[in-house]
């Protein structure tokens, strides 16, 4: 059955963790008001991964930076580029084993967090599935609840 129509131009974000949807559109930072056409599909039943979320977004296309950040919250989504009604691009996010700059280390002693050190956060890929990165300057390991806060900027909306 299908839930909500199919979009002309723009970015279908597949295979989101059920329940996920909003940090993704979070991440994005679409907030509704930017006044293009925006679906979210929440827990609806999938062959692959039993329940999914779905994000379409008309007329909008994400910036790679920003795909990286969903892969840490999304390892399974797969980014679908539509053109007249067509998927003329489908590839999967790939969670990258080298975290740059994006994350802040917990550890307040950290060196990558000494003010004035020109040194941005670097955290490595530990595990994907739970996600588990390891700050490469200090050991401090993090998971998934914790990457998930500091991409939504504090609430788990
Ligand atoms: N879609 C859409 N508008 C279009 C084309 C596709 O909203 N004009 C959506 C579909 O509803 C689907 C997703 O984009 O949620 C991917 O479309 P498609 O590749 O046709 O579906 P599947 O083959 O089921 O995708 P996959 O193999 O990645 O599971």
């Amino acid at each position: 059955m299908l839930l909500v129509s199919k979009i002309r131009e723009g970015t279908v974000i597949d295979h989101i963790p059920a329940g996920r949807a909003l940090v993704v559109l979070k991440i994005l930072g679409i907030t509704g008001n930017e006044g293009f056409r925006v679906a979210v599909v929440m827990n609806v039943d999938s062959a692959r991964m039993k329940k999914k979320d779905i994000v379409k977004l008309e007329g909008y296309y994400p910036r790679i930076e920003d795909l990286m950040k969903i892969s840490l919250v999304a390892p399974e989504a797969t980014i679908n580029i539509i053109k007249d009604y067509n998927v003329v691009e489908k590839r999967k996010v790939e969670v990258p084993k080298v975290i740059e700059g994006v994350l802040r280390c917990p550890n307040p002693t950290c060196i990558s967090r000494k003010p004035g050190e020109p040194i941005s956060s670097r955290f490595l890929l530990v595990s994907g599935s739970p996600l588990r990165l390891k700050c490469h300057y200090c050991g401090t390991e993090i998971g998934e609840n914790d990457v998930i806060e500091q991409l939504v900027g504090g609430g788990r909306s």
